[in-house]
């Protein structure tokens, strides 16, 4: 049932907050000044099942929200949004060779990382402080300086938000691969996008622990510091140093991360754009194909620094996209997609690459 508090458009479901017309600026890390038709703020399943319930729920099209942050919204959200603010952190299993621990959707990832490597479960240190909360990771299957998702992920539990019904995936059901899973597509193209919420996440964390440090920023580390074996908080420390050097702090600057993926392509193409510039950045990925870094790329046609309109290109990390306007006066959504755009064009017209935006674009 939906009570109206009288305050301006809140309003509870249960026990579940509920706002209608809500300002979602606060909810994005880069700072767009946007609107949903209603937000609701789900702190358990039981959240969940009275959202299906009720009045508002119908035919309204569904937003799950985390964090805001790989998100830019051009316009307003004409949907129900579900702001996942589940709690709870805990050791559930364990196997001969690994702990198994879960955390709640809404749990902060960075605090996740934290609370594993407090309690003694090393194997998360490598994704330190990347924004955004646990129920959101298996989406892009979020990775960082050699580390992904998928290497350290066991299970998670979701609801379907059309039957209502609680069920569980495993990797494999996930689909994994770079920046991507099963959730990031459509059920018409055989994945469980805007239709499935996920509420919980459970990690597999090895006993027989070791570091890894294979990442070219890691081994710098290693040399400058002359430690030969890193603990795991010694590694979690160097990451977010190596972070906090190189990506703006949404707390300070807007921005989504990386604004696009990092491009796969074959032997030849790479050929092609060797020909066009030697000291192009690739990885052979030891099936064929290369990977190349975009934010090279994008670096090379001298977008670095650069600002259109409220839009800008950060001046330390060319793959990111950052907001140049103030709170009062941010960047709006269209502003980023025409610099985006721009960037693609460019990219496009220097090398032959049409670069992949890595956020969910509203
Ligand atoms: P949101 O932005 O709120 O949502 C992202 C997508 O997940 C949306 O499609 C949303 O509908 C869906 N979603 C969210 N929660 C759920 C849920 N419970 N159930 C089902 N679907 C859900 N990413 C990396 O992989 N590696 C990095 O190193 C990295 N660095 C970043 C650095 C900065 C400064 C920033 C701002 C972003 C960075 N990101 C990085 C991107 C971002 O942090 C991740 O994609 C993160 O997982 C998004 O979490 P979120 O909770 O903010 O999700
Ligand atoms: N580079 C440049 N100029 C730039 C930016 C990068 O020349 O302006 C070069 C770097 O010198 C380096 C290479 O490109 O040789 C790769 O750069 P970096 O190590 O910073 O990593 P990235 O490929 O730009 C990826 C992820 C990040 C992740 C880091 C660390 C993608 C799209 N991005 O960035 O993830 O944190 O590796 O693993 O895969 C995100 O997804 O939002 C994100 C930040």
């Amino acid at each position: 049932m939906l009570l109206c508090d009288g305050s301006m458009g809140g309003a509870t479901i249960g026990s579940m907050n509920v706002r209608v017309d809500a300002p979602l600026q606060a909810y994005n890390t880069f700072g767009i000044a946007a609107k949903a038709a209603a937000l609701f703020h789900v702190q358990s399943v039981d959240d969940i099942r009275a959202a299906l319930d009720s009045a508002l729920w119908g035919s309204s099209r569904k937003l799950i929200l985390g964090g805001g942050s790989n998100m830019v919204f051009t316009r307003d959200v004409d949907a129900v949004v579900l702001k996942m603010e589940i709690p709870g952190m805990s050791v559930v299993d364990e196997t001969a060779s690994d702990w198994i621990v879960q955390a709640g959707a809404g749990v902060g990832w960075h605090d996740w990382v934290r609370w594993t490597l407090q309690n003694g479960y090393p194997g998360l240190e490598n994704m330190a402080l990347i924004p955004g909360t646990v129920g959101a990771s298996p989406v892009q299957n979020i990775g960082a300086y050699g580390m992904e998702l998928q290497n350290r992920f066991h299970s998670l539990d979701a609801i379907d938000l059309r039957s209502g019904e609680a069920f569980q995936l495993d990797a494999s059901g996930c689909g994994f691969s770079y920046r991507d899973s099963v959730f990031k597509h459509l059920p018409q193209d055989g994945g469980l996008k805007s239709q499935a919420v996920i509420t919980a996440v459970r990690f597999a964390l090895p006993k027989h622990w070791r570091a890894e440090v294979a990442y070219q920023d890691l081994q710098r580390k290693m040399d400058e510091s002359g430690v030969r074996a890193p603990s795991a908080q010694q590694v979690f420390d160097w990451v977010v140093d190596i972070r906090t050097a190189k990506l703006p702090d949404p707390r300070d600057v807007g921005n989504a991360g990386s604004f696009f993926k990092n491009p796969t392509v074959t032997q030849e193409q790479c050929d092609d754009i060797i020909g066009r510039d030697p000291h192009v950045v690739h990885y052979p990925l030891g099936d064929g194909h290369i990977k190349l870094a975009a934010g090279w790329l994008i670096d090379a046609c001298g977008w670095k620094g650069k600002t259109v309109g409220r839009a800008g290109v950060y001046d330390k990390q060319a793959l990111v996209l950052v907001n140049r306007g103030t709170r009062e006066d941010p960047v709006t959504g269209g502003e980023v997609m025409t610099l985006a755009k721009a960037i693609q064009t460019s990219v496009y017209e220097r090398f032959g690459i049409m670069l992949e935006p890595e956020p969910e674009v509203i």
